[in-house]
């Protein structure tokens, strides 16, 4: 399969707006590939990520042109109102997908829809709590009752149990402080690794996913302005399109250390930084 999710010209419309809020869309994701999508609010990031999972246009009215395909399937014929098989979801608002009334049984629950015996459910429930950093002691407690860290990391768990072949996260970590937020990434770099998962992200925190990324995606007013390789992004990316990006703080320096020293062609290394870094500071002192 040469693209996991593959988007040709894709339009899509909601019946109660009528306007178009994705435009021409085209795009393939890889398998194994690690895309963070950012952008404005209401630029059409969330109902991207709806189509990646295959929601819409399945459970969502409106008008779609274009071409989706979904894990080689032809996401437009497919009929079953849910989130496709081998594709985990992980929706900006986790409450809404709780269905259940302990963390145990959430997690259960969507294992065994997506086939798993109940023998096994019991491994990957304590798998998934631990990669996402919780402890055992959560999992008689109520998804509603905790805190909302808690749910997000819940959530995530719920979906990376299934070890899904496609994962797609709509903001994962706004409720995370630094420190979740850098567990959690680690665990889904994890899942990428060890079980082949193709990411994609919706984030406006971009500095704690910066080094295991393949791509970022701009989205602006429904289409993808600009998507390349992180150095390519950032060095690419037009000043008027800043104010929608939350540049991290290692590009700022890293493209003032390219004026400073013309370093045109470099590459965003480690090791090269910390050199023009050190120049930098001699220079200073
Ligand atoms: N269920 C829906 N029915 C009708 N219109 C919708 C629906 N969901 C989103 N929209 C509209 O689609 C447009 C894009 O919304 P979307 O939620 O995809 O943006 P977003 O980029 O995720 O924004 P945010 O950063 O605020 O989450 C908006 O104009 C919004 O009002
Ligand atoms: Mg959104």
């Amino acid at each position: 399969m040469s693209c996991v999710v593959d988007l040709r010209n894709l339009w899509w419309a909601y019946e109660s707006s009528g306007e178009w809020v994705l435009r021409n869309v085209s795009l393939c994701v890889k398998e194994k590939e690690f895309l963070l999508i950012t952008g404005p609010a209401g630029a059409g990031k969330t109902t991207l990520a709806r189509i990646m999972c295959g929601l819409i246009p399945r459970s969502y009215r409106g008008v779609l042109k274009g071409r989706v395909s979904i894990l080689g399937k032809e996401v437009t014929n497919t009929r079953s109102p849910q989130v496709l098989s081998d594709v985990g979801f992980v929706s900006s608002d986790p409450e809404m997908q709780f269905l259940t009334m302990s963390v145990e049984d959430e997690i259960t629950l969507r294992l065994r829809l997506s086939g798993v015996s109940s023998e096994e459910a019991g491994e990957r429930v304590s798998w998934a709590i631990k990669q996402v950093g919780l402890s055992e002691s959560i999992l008689d407690k109520s998804p509603y009752e905790l805190s909302s860290g808690q749910k997000q990391r819940v959530a995530i768990a719920t979906a990376i149990a299934t070890k899904p072949k496609l994962l797609v996260l709509d903001e994962p970590l706004s409720n995370l402080d630094w420190a979740g937020a850098e567990e959690v990434v680690k665990s889904i770099e994890l899942l990428r690794l060890n079980q082949q998962t193709t990411i994609v992200v919706i984030e406006h925190r971009i500095d704690v996913f910066m080094q295991y990324l393949s791509r970022i995606a701009l989205m602006l007013e429904g289409t993808l302005a600009l998507v390349d390789d992180p150095l390519n992004f950032f060095m690419k990316l037009p000043k008027e399109f800043e104010s929608y990006v939350r540049v991290p703080e290692i590009v700022r320096i890293w493209k003032y250390l390219v004026l400073r020293y013309s370093l045109r062609n470099e590459n965003l290394s480690d090791e090269s930084l910390k050199t023009h870094i050190t120049k930098l500071f001699r220079g200073l002192w």
